[in-house]
């Protein structure tokens, strides 16, 4: 790279607004959307979508609730034809959906596109030239007259083919795109696109389409809501035209000029499931779209089934989504950080009992409003706190550690997941602790356990295995689980220790339900060491509780 940029690059001239209106305005409704996935997406693939992957994406656009969809550039391909000619003979299009179709200002491909296009319900043509100065100076050698007389010649020859589908009863939107749009002067896009509404006589009535796309980011989306607001703010007749934008993410920005693109006054909005296109692709429609949704905003679209709609997209187009793609990513639901999971576990348990406005930290929406799931927010690595540890356990198992317990268990997961060096599932977790407190077989392991009580003195009689020696012990206390410490204490040669907490539950598994009890013991030193006993029996799963505690001790 170098040194000085500034000898090579320079910044984009900003637009001259005196008193730009769109910082203090804010989104209240959702844009007219138009997928231009089968067009803009499809022409950035390495291997095109053939027709029946394109008819696939189709069907699943209209199922979001696309009702305008750029089905491609027919003029450009024979599966661009056929692919139309498909959806119009076996009428696949939905009485609500206008398919668009993207053609150049030239007579060859205004005539296919036009033939393509018969027998159609509704449809858009789509007719775009270049205006930039580099695209003016390098790519065509013309001068701004030039380019301007392409765009009306190529708008007439448009308009008089419009009978032919007209008399057929075809609705016919017209649309014009300066391409280039954000590199070109503004005073110049305003002269291109008012010569075509010259040619086209849009009117209230009947609107034409003015997209004016950042076919290349080459500044800050102010600049480019800037770009939006002085022409919805100079150009003629703007009440005759739907102001529609189509930004591209050379600079990472897409969403953003979008947004603020609405804020300046456009309509309508161009862009592509996740992001597809050129480079680095296209609007990520999703983006927009859910984010007016987590303000409240019904986005006229619907992403219920993301996991149904990604692998639609991963069959038809051969991309992938990067698991932090914004809402739709698999990481997007996650939380590593231990502090993270502990906040999202509150605000969960909170939003459960006031199931109002969503306030839940760390997540932006309900996971569960575009099918996702709970189960996949919180996740276990060596960064993990106790929390998601014991929030783990608790939602996949039932398992409800003690509080003091989870302080204990946590580091000692912690520790194995760092030596594994990688994220752990629930059932892994699960038996990590099952190996660590239920498994502890050693020194001391139960083989048989009898209590009775008369006149609240329990006596105890069992045999254990000690060391790989069968024995029978007995002792007595005003409960089994006090009988039990003075056997093993005063007869068994394990170190005193009391019994400082006890918890139970029940855990259901399959058929059969069961118990797993918690006790803490205290040594004479002071130490405090948790075990846990699982068995059908509640009783029983308490002695062997306490066998864990003391075996962990030893
Ligand atoms: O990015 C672009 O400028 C385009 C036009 C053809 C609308 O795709
Ligand atoms: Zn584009």
């Amino acid at each position: 790279m170098l040194k000085n940029p500034s000898s090579k690059y320079q910044p984009f001239p900003l637009i001259n607004i005196p008193n730009r209106q769109w910082p203090s305005r804010h989104l209240t409704h959702a844009p007219i959307w138009c997928s231009v996935d089968l067009r803009d997406g499809n022409q950035a693939l390495a291997v095109p979508m053939n027709v029946s992957q394109k008819l696939d994406m189709f069907d699943a656009l209209v199922q979001c609730g696309f009702k305008e969809i750029e089905v491609g550039f027919p003029s450009a391909s024979n599966t661009e034809f056929q692919f139309n000619r498909r959806l119009i003979e076996e009428k696949r299009i939905p009485e609500d959906v206008t398919i668009q179709c993207l053609v150049q200002a030239r007579e060859d491909l205004i005539e296919k596109t036009v033939e393509s296009l018969i027998g159609a319900k509704q449809v858009v043509i789509h007719m775009y030239n270049s205006t930039s100065p580099a695209q003016r100076k390098y790519v065509f050698g013309k001068s701004k007259e030039e380019i301007i007389a392409v765009a009306v010649k190529g708008a007439q020859m448009i308009k008089d083919r419009l009978h032919r589908l007209t008399a057929g009863g075809t609705k016919v939107t017209l649309q014009y795109s300066p391409e280039s749009f954000s590199a070109t002067e503004v005073e110049f896009a305003k002269e291109i696109s008012e010569a075509v509404m010259d040619v086209w006589q849009p009117t209230p009535e009947n609107k034409m389409i003015l997209n004016l796309p950042d076919t290349v980011e080459v500044a800050m989306p102010n600049v480019y809501a800037d770009q939006i607001e002085w022409i919805c703010t100079n150009i003629k007749n703007r009440e005759s035209l739907i102001i529609s934008l189509h930004t591209h993410n050379d600079r990472g920005t897409g969403t953003a000029a979008t947004e603020l693109g609405l804020l300046a006054g456009a309509d309508r909005v161009e862009g592509t499931l996740f992001g597809n296109g050129e480079r680095t692709g296209n609007l990520d429609i999703v983006q927009v779209a859910m984010n007016l949704y987590m303000h409240g905003i019904d986005p006229k679209l619907d992403f219920s089934d993301m996991s149904g709609l990604i692998s639609m997209y991963e069959r038809t187009t051969g991309m992938t989504v990067p698991p932090r793609q914004p809402y739709a990513g698999e990481l997007v639901f996650t939380a590593f950080s231990g502090s993270h999971q502990d906040a999202i576990k509150k605000g969960l348990a909170g939003y459960e009992q006031h199931k109002s406005i969503w306030d839940v930290p760390y997540l932006t929406i309900d996971p569960e409003d575009i099918g996702r799931e709970y189960r996949e927010v919180i996740r276990v690595n060596s960064q993990s706190g106790k929390g998601g540890v014991a929030y783990l356990l608790e939602s996949e198992f039932g398992i409800e550690l003690p509080k003091d317990m989870q302080r204990e268990f946590g580091p000692l997961a912690n520790d194995i997941v760092d030596k594994l060096g990688r994220e752990v599932t629930a059932a892994e977790l699960k038996g990590m602790f099952w190996k660590e407190y239920i498994e502890r077989e050693s020194p001391y392991s139960l083989h048989h356990f009898h209590a009775d009580g008369v006149d609240g003195v329990f006596t105890c009689r069992c045999s254990l295995v000690i060391n790989g020696k069968e024995r029978g012990i007995t002792g007595k206390g005003n409960g089994p689980i006090a009988a039990f410490a003075q056997a093993l204490i005063q007869e068994a040669g394990a170190p005193a220790f009391e019994v400082a907490t006890y918890r139970e539950q029940s855990l259901s598994s399959g058929t059969e339900a069961s118990a797993l009890a918690y006790i803490q013991i205290k040594t004479t030193s002071g130490k405090t060491i948790w075990g846990a006993g699982v068995d059908t029996n509640i009783e029983l799963a308490s002695i062997k509780a306490v066998l864990s505690a003391v075996n962990r001790a030893a």
